[in-house]
């Protein structure tokens, strides 16, 4: 399936020079990540050597070599949102979506981050998902709000 699903994107640059950064973008956009299967398939396909793609895979911040969730989830660790209970609601999220910061859940829903401020510190603590950001939140409120999300 997956396989089938590589092929299909590699099958439109076989003929084609110097195609490695269009069809890495393809795959970006189809999958969310770059697989390994992925740069296996190409290195055989289109003799593309692994070192090269993974050296292209790892320039470009549009591409990523681990996988990411549809719903990027970042949760503030900043002092403002800390000592309004944030440290609680970031272990309400981890218990949640059984996850770390920097993980990405197995069914691939939910990415989750810690960043240092979201800039809106009196409404914490704050939580953006998606880009939107969600304020005043508690352990229950968070497991709700997550709850949402497809
Ligand atoms: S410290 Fe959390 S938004 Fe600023």
């Amino acid at each position: 399936m997956t396989m089938d699903r590589i092929d299909k994107i590699i099958d439109k640059y076989l003929d084609e020079e110097g195609v490695l950064i269009q069809l890495l973008l393809e795959i970006q956009r189809d999958f969310n990540w770059i697989p390994k299967e992925a740069i296996k398939r190409i290195n055989e396909r289109l003799k593309i050597p692994v070192s090269q793609i993974y050296r292209v895979a790892s320039f470009y911040t549009g591409l990523s070599l681990k996988p990411i969730g549809r719903h990027l989830v970042r949760v503030c660790a900043g002092t403002a949102c800390y000592v309004r209970g944030g440290p609680r609601v970031l272990d309400s999220v981890e218990r949640i979506l059984e996850v770390k910061s920097g993980e990405t859940t197995d069914d691939l829903k939910f990415t989750l981050e810690t960043v240092n401020c979201l800039g809106c510190c009196a409404l914490g603590p704050v939580i953006e998902i998606d880009g939107q950001y969600h304020g005043k939140l508690t352990p229950a409120s968070v497991e709700k709000l997550l709850s949402g999300y497809d």
